[in-house]
């Protein structure tokens, strides 16, 4: 397997827009324009994150604390149905007519997102995770594309990765953009790793920017229903309930480990020294430390 021939399938699944990477046939240049001027309220909340940075994880967090109903298990709505992608409108909901508050998710780049988010109060939460980390789960995870035709190679992927040309392109770029813009959004940052670590005090952490107060009891149950085993087990935040046209199960899930550091059992000394040559050189203008700097 050349570079070209997994390249070329990629292709075959994706189109460029604007600098991004999108899903073919689940959007179009169209709809990611439209939303330019997609009409934002004050209590809106959106979580956006580059893929398998712990999105469906993060989903199901705030669906927990947004929502009592979905807390006490007297609701059935998916965490897709309840927090859509914007850019991957799937079942064609109607945003406009969404009862507030309303829980959006998108993978979008900051300048491609709504430019009203700049002058209301709506919020948005961005996750992050570690680079090798997402890189890993993003390669287990093109297994299960229906449309992905051809072997995986492990270090072509991770060439292809590197520069961007990979579904929501560039995650050095998504990550700067969002960063180096922060002034001008209502914005929290949050790692994968913090919530990992301990998922009760990042629960309590977003309740606080939210400003949504629960009470010990109900702080437990978003923990709880939040953890790997049970969301793995939950058909409303697994997301088994994606089409199988799109995704075969049969290679594997979203909740795939669930674990900080599984790169080292995936990169050979050389690709980790590869990955850290590029990262510097991608972040070495921007001025924060990361945590997996130091390492
Ligand atoms: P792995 O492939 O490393 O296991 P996304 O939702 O952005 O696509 O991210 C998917 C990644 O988040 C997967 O990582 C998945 O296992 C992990 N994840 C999802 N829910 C989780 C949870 N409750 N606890 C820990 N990791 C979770």
């Amino acid at each position: 397997m050349n570079q070209k021939s997994l390249e070329e399938a990629l292709n075959s699944f994706m189109f460029e827009y604007k600098g991004i990477y999108f899903y073919t046939g689940s959007t179009t240049p169209e709809i990611i324009d439209s939303l330019e001027h997609m009409e934002i309220r004050d209590s809106d909340v959106f979580l956006v994150t580059y893929p398998k940075s712990g999105t469906i994880w993060t989903q199901q967090v705030l669906n927990l604390i947004m929502h009592e109903r979905h807390r006490n298990g007297l609701e059935h709505i998916d965490n897709m149905t309840r927090a859509p992608w914007i850019e991957y409108n799937l079942h064609n909901d109607a945003f406009n007519s969404r009862q507030s508050p309303r829980l959006f998710t998108s993978h979008l780049p900051y300048y491609l997102m709504p430019k009203d988010l700049r002058f209301k109060r709506a919020k948005i939460i961005y996750v992050y995770r570690n680079p090798k980390d997402v890189l890993v789960s993003f390669y287990h995870f093109h297994k299960l594309y229906q449309k992905l035709e051809v072997t995986l190679e492990w270090e072509t992927f991770l060439g292809l990765f590197l520069s961007g040309r990979v579904l929501h392109g560039s995650w050095f770029d998504h990550i700067k953009g969002w960063y180096t813009h922060k002034e001008d959004y209502n914005i929290l940052f949050m790692t994968y790793e913090e919530l990992k670590k301990d998922l009760r005090s990042a629960v309590i952490k977003i309740c606080n920017f939210l400003d949504i107060k629960l009470n010990d009891d109900a702080v437990d149950t978003v923990v709880d229903k939040s953890s790997f085993k049970n969301m793995k087990q939950d058909p409303l935040a697994n997301y088994k309930f994606i089409s199988e046209k799109f995704l075969d199960f049969e290679k594997g899930e979203f909740l795939r480990k669930g674990t900080i550091g599984d790169w080292k059992n995936r990169m050979t000394v050389a690709q980790n020294e590869k990955f850290d040559k590029v990262y510097m050189e991608k972040m070495k203008d921007l001025p924060i430390k990361f945590f997996w700097d130091i390492n």
